[in-house]
């Protein structure tokens, strides 16, 4: 069957339910999933461990090339691994989250993980989602997405998300986190979140989590042959 394995990116801002919704359309055509921001969250934990600064990238590059990141799938988020033990929760934590961009800025680390982010893909069949994937990481996937929703709604979503894991943090700073993170990622000079211009933009503010796996669905549908 040609091109059954089609490559599926989906990208946009921090909190736009990317994760939720990739997962979501994995799962139904079978096709893997791969968390992109997991993986710069994951090298990010693994420098707080190791007290590593987040300007010296050189310290950053050679804590990376000892560092393997796995994922398994899990319910109701897909599982992290930073070599061999899990990080799931860990690399949710405020600490991981409000130095992640700091990291994911750096051109090296960016074109290492990118090589790592194109062998998962390779053989096609997958889901991946982040900042960067249609435009730098897959650019010829067969269908891009790029999820938007506002500020108001992301800061909601995760409010609701961190207080199911018990985490406390107020909506207005959440919504300060974001539009910080928003800046930094899409202001940075290599890679910056940008719609690729071959995709379709979806703004999820008023739609439920099953109306964007479906309206996804329907655009790769076509693509599958
Ligand atoms: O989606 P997330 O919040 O888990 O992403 C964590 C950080 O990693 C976010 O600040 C942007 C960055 N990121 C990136 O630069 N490129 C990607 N492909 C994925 C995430």
């Amino acid at each position: 069957m040609a091109n059954s394995k089609i490559q599926i990116a989906i990208d946009g801002p921090a909190s736009a339910g990317k994760s939720t919704v990739a997962k979501l359309v994995a799962k139904h055509f079978n096709f893997i999933y791969c968390d992109t921001g997991a993986m710069y969250r994951v090298l990010t934990l693994k420098a707080l461990k190791a007290n590593v600064d987040f300007a010296d990238e050189d310290a950053l590059m050679t804590l990376l090339a000892d560092t393997q990141i796995g994922f398994e799938p899990g319910e109701p988020v897909q599982k992290v691994f930073l070599d061999g033990q899990e990080v799931t929760n860990d690399i949710r934590q405020p600490e991981v989250t409000n130095n992640v961009s700091t990291v994911a800025a750096l051109g090296r680390v960016r074109e290492e993980l990118t090589n790592r982010q194109r062998e998962i893909a390779s053989k096609g069949g997958i889901v991946m989602d982040g900042r960067d994937i249609g435009t730098t990481v897959l650019p010829n996937a067969e269908v891009k997405i790029f999820l938007i929703a506002s500020v108001d709604e992301r800061a909601r979503r995760r409010f609701a998300d961190n207080e199911a894991k018990g985490i406390h943090t107020p909506l207005d700073v959440l919504k300060q986190e974001i539009e910080t993170r928003d800046y930094k990622d899409s202001h940075r000079k290599i890679a910056p979140l940008t719609q690729a211009k071959d995709a379709v933009k979806v703004d999820t503010t008023p739609m439920s989590i099953e109306q964007v796996v479906d309206e996804i669905i329907e655009i790769a549908s076509k693509k599958i042959k």
